[in-house]
């Protein structure tokens, strides 16, 4: 059965997290959604009041709160303090928030941290497929694939607005200030050199799935 790393990148609406999830079950492998991370820590921040434009408030409110994640690719679960958050790291006041958090540094080292820790746990045991921005330049450099999915913009769009219910034209400004925002820190809309990149934007997920796991049986 399968050990090591997966590291799949991407932009929101890529489709980042059905095929992870997916294939991370096709692999009977844990997942780790570092996004829900940046979410969670997020809900801490705007729970402290703490202001966004103040990095060492910020900062210490993420310090200050445990975020717990669990890496069941079929029933993920968020706490912070031990509450749930799952819709609530989802929903529109943590997604406005989310760039500038994540783009505080000290917040991104606490967070790299508690996620290589998670990988570490899996790598031998269950193999991980890790979601988010920055995994195969920066989390795990070392991941043994690295997946970066594509899909253009209105698609994007349409299949974030289908999740949300938003109308699409917001939905297509808000991705674009989101990818534009998280570009000065990662690089959500560039693969690394060393990954694989899939567009997803004429394909369905399973053949997405399929694609990945003959790429992973051509490695071994
Ligand atoms: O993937 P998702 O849309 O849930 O990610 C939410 C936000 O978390 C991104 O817009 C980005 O600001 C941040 N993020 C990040 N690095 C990651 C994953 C997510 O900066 N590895």
């Amino acid at each position: 059965s399968f050990r090591g790393v997966i590291a799949v990148d991407g932009p929101s609406g890529s489709g980042k997290s059905t095929v992870s999830k997916r294939l991370a079950g096709a692999l009977g492998a844990g997942y780790l959604d570092t996004g829900a991370m940046y979410r969670a820590a997020t809900w801490a921040v705007l729970r402290s009041g703490a202001a966004l434009t103040d990095p060492a408030a910020v900062t210490a409110a993420v310090h200050a709160a445990e975020l717990t994640i669990t890496t069941d690719p079929t029933a993920v679960a968020v706490r912070v303090d031990g509450q749930p958050v799952d819709a609530e790291i989802r929903g529109e006041t943590v997604t406005a928030a989310v760039s500038a958090v994540s783009a505080v540094p000290a917040v991104r080292a606490e967070l790299i941290a508690a996620q290589r820790r998670i990988i570490d746990a899996a790598r031998d045991t269950t193999g991980i497929v890790v979601e988010g921005r920055d995994i195969g330049a920066v989390v795990a450099p070392d991941a043994d694939l690295k997946v970066f999915l594509t899909a253009d913009a209105t698609e994007r769009a349409r299949r974030r607005s289908t999740e949300n219910a938003t109308a699409l034209a917001a939905t297509q400004a808000d991705l674009h200030r989101r990818d534009q925002a998280d570009s000065k820190v990662t690089k959500p809309l560039e693969a690394a050199a060393d990954a694989v990149t899939v567009d997803t934007t004429h394909d369905p997920i399973d053949a997405v799935v399929d694609r990945l796991l003959v790429l992973l049986a051509e490695r071994d």
